[in-house]
């Protein structure tokens, strides 16, 4: 059984572009060497995150992202088991005015919130694209 963390944050101001690559490129070594799977998305200084994994591995890393000075007014919106089989891989992005508009992105990233239940896939839906528009 697999177990599921999703939230949004805020990045700290001085966090600059260079630094939010850097905690992607980790964020995706880190994740796939340890079988966690879901997103990073970021945009206008919101994080929106999903991580899926071993129960006490998503604890742990959950614990370390919520300490990291880096971002702040985490608001964890989703913490359960799943039972569904997990997607491939981890994919971090940022959405910049390029990719607001490109809808096939927009419904990869829905896709990966296909794991929730129907009631936080709604709340999700309109947390991404709120952050895409
Ligand atoms: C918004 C945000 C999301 C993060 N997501 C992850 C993640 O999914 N996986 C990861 O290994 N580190 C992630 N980090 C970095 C961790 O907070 C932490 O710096 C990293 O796990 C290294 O911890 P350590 O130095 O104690 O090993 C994230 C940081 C931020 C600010």
């Amino acid at each position: 059984m697999r177990y599921a963390i999703s939230y949004v944050s805020t990045a700290n101001l001085e966090l600059k572009d260079q630094s939010i690559s850097d905690i992607m490129t980790k964020t995706n070594e880190f994740n796939k060497s340890r079988d966690i799977t879901g997103i990073l998305l970021y945009n206008e200084r919101s994080f929106f995150q999903l991580i899926e994994g071993e129960k006490n591995i998503i604890e742990d890393l959950y614990r370390k992202i919520a300490e990291d000075s880096r971002h702040h007014d985490i608001i964890k919106f989703l913490e359960k088991p799943v039972s569904r089989l997990p997607f491939d891989g981890y994919m971090t992005d940022f959405i910049t005015d390029i990719k607001r508009f490109n809808e096939a992105k927009l419904k990869n990233y829905l896709h990966y919130i296909e794991v929730l239940n129907p009631e936080s896939q709604v709340a999700l839906k309109r947390v991404v694209e709120l952050m895409m528009v």
